[in-house]
């Protein structure tokens, strides 16, 4: 189990949230699209077209458009990747361990417009003790999460145990590169070293092995990570007010993490990696 109070309040700590829905409601009174949202509900490295590509890795096994296939994102944080799934056609449920981020997720999903997609469900706990049946899911999926958890043995076998046998777990992960000891923080998943679990990829496979997963595919995806991330960078630094920036969620420290993510890519500090798995 982790301190959930202060990881909460990490993410907790500068997030505006009351504020952001009135922003929305101004800017975008027909609802918010996807991609509108994306500065704010994709707090990853990569943005919408990471969470395309992560979800293209359940089509060989999960239909896509199949109001059955069941998907659990551990971590959801703001839902971008849940409403990018239930757009095509999943049964999205979000896990959180913060709750004003499951709070805002179902209010920022209330002003979507996603009138055929299957409905969403939110539920607030933690990764280590998921609140769900054995085989209850067909998909698992880990996208920037993982990192906050130190026990990941304990999260990899619960994982295992809610996905149905031949079920699916795909991660977007970042995890330690060979120069780890030069990170920098903040990052946004972390102030410091204290809520930062980085495994080594090659630790990560065995710890999904040991839970009893199968590796299908494991690939690199720091380069464009770390193109991605010099992109955004650019956009932060220009003086143009941006409708939403994750500055509504982490403030100006953001500007920094922002910073040092471009810093702990280059030097191999970090790296980020897409994996999938079965059961
Ligand atoms: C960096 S954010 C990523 C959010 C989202 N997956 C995304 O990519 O936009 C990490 C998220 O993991 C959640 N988290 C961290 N530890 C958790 C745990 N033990 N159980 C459930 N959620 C957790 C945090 O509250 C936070 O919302």
């Amino acid at each position: 189990m982790i301190d959930s109070n202060r990881l909460a309040n990490h993410y907790q700590r500068a997030l505006r949230a009351d504020e952001i829905l009135a922003q929305i409601d101004a800017h975008y009174p027909a609802g918010p699209t996807l991609h509108q949202l994306a500065p704010l509900d994709q707090l990853h490295i990569g943005g919408v077209a990471a969470t395309t590509r992560l979800l293209e890795r359940l089509s060989p096994c999960a239909p896509l458009k199949s109001p059955y296939v069941n998907v659990l994102d551990i971590g959801a944080g703001l839902g971008g990747l849940m409403r990018q799934g239930a757009a095509l056609g999943l049964q999205m449920t979000g896990l959180d361990i913060t709750h004003g981020f499951s709070a805002l997720n179902k209010a920022l999903s209330a002003r979507v417009n996603q009138p055929t997609a299957p409905p969403l469900t939110w539920v607030t706990g933690d990764a280590c003790a998921l609140p769900f049946a054995d085989n209850s899911f067909d998909a698992v999926l880990f996208q920037h999460s993982l990192l906050n958890m130190p026990d990941a043995a304990k999260v990899l076998a619960e994982s295992h145990r809610v996905l149905r046998p031949g079920g699916q777990l795909v991660m977007h992960e970042v995890v330690s590169g060979p120069n780890v000891a030069q990170l920098r923080y903040p990052v946004p998943w972390a102030a410091s070293c204290e809520h930062s679990h980085l495994l080594g990829l090659a630790e990560l496979t065995r710890l999904l092995e040991t839970a009893g997963f199968r590796l299908d595919h494991v690939e690199d995806w720091t380069e464009l990570a770390l193109e991605w991330r010099k992109r955004q960078r650019q956009k932060e630094q220009t003086p143009r007010q941006a409708v939403l920036s994750p500055q509504w969620i982490f403030g100006e420290r953001f500007l920094t993490m922002g910073k040092n993510l471009v810093d702990n890519l280059a030097q191999d500090a970090i790296k980020v990696v897409e994996i999938q798995a079965s059961c």
